[in-house]
């Protein structure tokens, strides 16, 4: 078991770089099987997701290789269709490896994705587009065994968006015979990112809003890609500048991306400029509450910072109010922020904060990736000292969160046992 001890701070600043996206690099891996030849990803975070994913790609047969933030995956040797369990089980992002073989060799053979608890996270949207391109889907003693060595394009409509269904079909699409037009797909920027990719393999590929297109069955190529920085990972930052009244900088933070939480930044008195790249932020303001947040499909509000966003409704003055709605039990933060002080009422996925709250450290439990890196930030606002246990979670997405929080001033040490 591993934990950090973390220090109240005031005032975090500095300037730090956002690490490579784990919600774009996850697709790009599964989709470099597609092609019997060389992939090399440049700016890959160094994350347990990964290393996992990475895990994965070896098991099927490829070989892969690092030098520094370069992953080289050579998939010429990919012949196992079955993807192992165990490891599959440590994250959600393992199911698009079901995308990335039936587009290669047409079957797989996997048990349901693991991932953060964070609600039921059924597959059925990736099972119904599967289907329709022609796969046939059955279950065995727990397993899936998906057959579509012949699948044909289809025109497919969402019945409501999923990122990871639509980068699924995008993977299985890319191996069926002829067009393929996706509607009503989700528009997270890491679709897009996929997309790029894919191009630049080679694959005939083109999205408008919730549309996308592919044509199956291109030759690819060897090809190099960039994986673009994490949107989330670069809010987490942001917020912890805030939950300090701080002033961080951020280079290459992908402001396109932040629209709504930088609209909701400054409506708490945060201020922000981009030069040159890089987002630089000033908490210094920061006090006013926020009384409506719905967490959305981008361009939404993005549920992976709602955890975050409540912690920070704890230092403002007065009645804040969240709404979740793309998962069903993404408040298991509220039981630990209790534990530390807080005062927070739920009712019908709508989470009341009365600001602010007085936090003081004790001892804490990371339920999931994202409310992990949320009971970091209360940490930083705590009286004292928090303990926060099992943050092995924390990552799994974050290449140096606690590095990252000591070079602007806080004070986190890691401890493991054993
Ligand atoms: C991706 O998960 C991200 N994970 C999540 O980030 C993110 O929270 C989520 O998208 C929403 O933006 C990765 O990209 C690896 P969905 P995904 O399918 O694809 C329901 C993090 O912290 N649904 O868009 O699993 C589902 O239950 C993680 O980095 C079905 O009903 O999310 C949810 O209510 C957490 N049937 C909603 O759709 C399905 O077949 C949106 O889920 C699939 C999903």
């Amino acid at each position: 078991m591993s934990r950090i001890r973390v220090e109240k701070a005031i005032c975090l600043e500095g300037e730090l770089r956002v690490q490579g996206s784990k919600n774009a690099a996850l697709p790009v891996m599964a989709a470099s099987i597609l092609h019997k030849g060389c992939t090399v990803l440049h700016n890959c975070p160094h994350i347990t997701d990964v290393f996992v994913m990475e895990e994965l790609l070896k098991a099927l047969g490829a070989v892969t290789c690092w030098e520094d933030h370069t992953l080289v995956i050579d998939s010429r040797g990919i012949c196992n269709t079955g993807i192992p369990a165990a490891p599959a089980e440590k994250l959600r992002g393992s199911i698009l490896l079901a995308g990335g073989l039936l587009g290669r060799l047409g079957c797989v053979e996997m048990g349901y994705p693991g991932g953060c608890v964070i609600g039921k996270r059924p597959i059925d949207l990736h099972l119904e587009a599967f289907s329709h391109l022609g796969v046939v889907v059955e279950e065995r003693e727990g397993r899936l065994c998906l057959e579509g060595k012949s699948m044909t394009g289809v025109q497919h409509i969402f019945p409501r968006p999923s990122v990871g269904a639509t980068e699924n079909a995008i993977l299985a699409a890319a191996g069926a015979t002829g067009i393929t037009r996706l509607e009503g797909c989700a528009r997270e920027p890491e679709i897009d990112a996929l997309c790029d990719f894919l191009q630049g393999m080679g694959v005939d590929i083109s999205r408008r809003e919730g549309s996308v297109r592919i044509r199956g069955g291109c030759s690819l190529r060897d090809t190099e890609y960039t994986i673009p920085p994490d949107r989330i990972a670069a809010g987490t930052l942001l917020l912890a500048g805030a939950v300090t009244r701080g002033r961080i900088a951020l280079k290459e933070a992908p402001v396109s991306q932040m629209s709504s939480l930088l609209g909701l930044y400054q409506k708490m008195g945060g201020q922000y400029l981009v030069r040159g790249g890089t987002l630089i932020t000033d908490s210094r303001s920061v006090r006013r509450p926020l009384p409506r947040v719905r967490t959305a499909a981008y361009p939404g509000f993005p549920t992976d910072l709602q955890p975050l966003l409540l912690v920070t409704c704890c230092t403002l003055q007065g009645e804040s109010e969240i709404e979740e709605t793309i998962f069903e039990d993404r408040f298991r933060i509220l039981g630990q922020l209790e534990k530390m002080g807080a005062r927070i009422g739920v009712k019908d996925n709508i989470a009341k904060i009365s600001g602010p709250c007085s936090l003081k450290g004790c001892l804490v439990h990371v339920p999931d990736l994202r409310a992990g890196a949320a009971l970091l930030l209360a940490a930083l606002y705590a009286e004292g000292e928090t303990v926060v246990e099992d943050c092995t979670y924390i990552e799994r997405g974050y290449e140096d969160l606690y590095g990252d929080i000591n070079l602007l001033g806080g004070r986190i040490r890691k401890e493991i046992d054993g």
